[in-house]
């Protein structure tokens, strides 16, 4: 049975998204999805597809969005997210989004926009120089629409995020301020109080927000191929982590627990006893090697990745992804539901409430 919409209505909000640009690995896991996993029983969550967001550098390739947006619902499913509990959207059927969008750009200086440093990352990363495309940029506008559509009292995400939730409390800020009229003095949590449309989204970072790769060197990230996936095999998994490197020679040598092996040993080992006794026996050098402490590694993520991948199974094949069309259909028309009401608030508010909206397309 699915929770009736009148009784989730009555919980605070959350709203978060992936761009679908492949598979989710860890580093998405103990930065965001594990936290969404358990907020979804007391928020009204919204998981958002930002499909829209991977045309902004791969505008060529509509076909591979397609597919990398069904596969990642799969991982939303396999790793706990329960569409009877939370909403999936699809980001390009919420026109609410787009619309908002454009309000929203006018609200926040160019240059603030090119100045978020999310953004400068990125263009470095993915060596973008200076041909993206003008979508590219506009990407951080929307995503303050995104999250504003929903009024969401909590985002949570990875820490590279952090920049755009910032970003999207100015421009909260800033609308209710023009807009609705509330003193731009109040604190964060009274605009509502005061009138405005828009609540200050905080954001919510996992326990840990940036995750080293197996390279032990950079974040993990699919595009520098030091990522363990969630729907990778126990074999893949053992392997990825054979390949981290500390540097250290010999059993004996004081090995430094603050290598990227020993971080994996904090956030996935569980027995806190065992993590400690480690930690000792390794900073000691007595007698403990890399080899053995990535085989007890390599167990506890395979434990924590064992029912997803079962999940997973489930949604293989033709069926499977016909099932997450139908899961993100029923998500989508519900996320309409609130994104349009907000959008006539803020339209309200903008004095471009000449009428209600009656659309009829055919
Ligand atoms: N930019 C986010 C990412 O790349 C995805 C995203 C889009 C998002 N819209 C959002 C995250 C709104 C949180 C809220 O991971």
């Amino acid at each position: 049975m699915s929770t009736p919409a009148a009784s989730r209505t009555d919980r605070p909000r959350i709203l978060t998204g992936d761009t679908p640009t492949g598979r989710l690995h860890l580093g998405h896991w103990v930065g965001s999805v594990e936290n969404r996993v358990n907020l979804q029983e007391k928020y009204d969550c919204y998981f958002l597809l930002a499909n829209m967001h991977a045309f902004t550098t791969r505008a060529d390739s509509p076909a591979d969005i397609r597919q990398d947006t069904i596969e990642i619902v799969k991982d939303w499913l396999a790793a706990g997210i329960d569409p009877e509990k939370s909403t999936v959207v699809l980001q390009t059927e919420v026109p609410a989004i787009a619309e908002l969008t454009w309000f929203f750009a006018m609200l926040i200086p160019f240059n603030r926009v090119m100045r978020n440093p999310t953004l400068k990352t990125e263009i470095d990363s993915k060596g973008l120089g200076d041909h993206y495309s003008f979508g590219f940029p506009m990407y951080a506008v929307g995503q303050c629409a995104d999250i504003l559509a929903f009024r969401p009292e909590l985002v949570p995400v990875g820490e590279d995020q952090v920049a755009h939730i910032e970003m999207c409390r100015e421009v909260a800020r800033r609308f209710n301020v023009l807009y609705c009229g509330v003193d731009s003095k109040v604190e964060d949590e009274e605009f509502v109080k005061e009138g405005g449309v828009f609540p200050i989204p905080a954001a919510l970072v996992g326990k840990t927000g940036r995750l080293i790769g197996t390279d032990g060197v950079q974040k993990m990230s699919k595009s520098l191929g030091n990522a363990i996936f969630l729907s990778d095999s126990p074999k893949q998994v053992k392997k990825k982590l054979g390949q981290i490197y500390t540097g250290r020679q010999s059993l004996d040598e004081p090995g430094d627990i603050s290598n990227a092996l020993f971080e994996y040993v904090r956030i996935f080992i569980k027995d806190q006893g065992r993590v400690k006794e480690l930690e000792e026996r390794y900073s000691k050098g007595d007698n403990i090697g890399d080899g053995h402490i990535k085989v007890e590694v390599a167990e506890a993520i395979n434990e924590l990745l064992e029912p997803m991948r079962e999940r997973r199974a489930e949604l293989e094949g033709p069926d499977g992804d016909e099932k997450v069309i139908e899961i993100i259909r029923t998500g989508t028309a519900r996320a309409n539901e609130v994104a349009e009401e907000t959008l006539a608030m803020a339209k309200e508010s903008m004095k471009l409430d000449f009428f209600a909206r009656e659309l009829k397309a055919k």
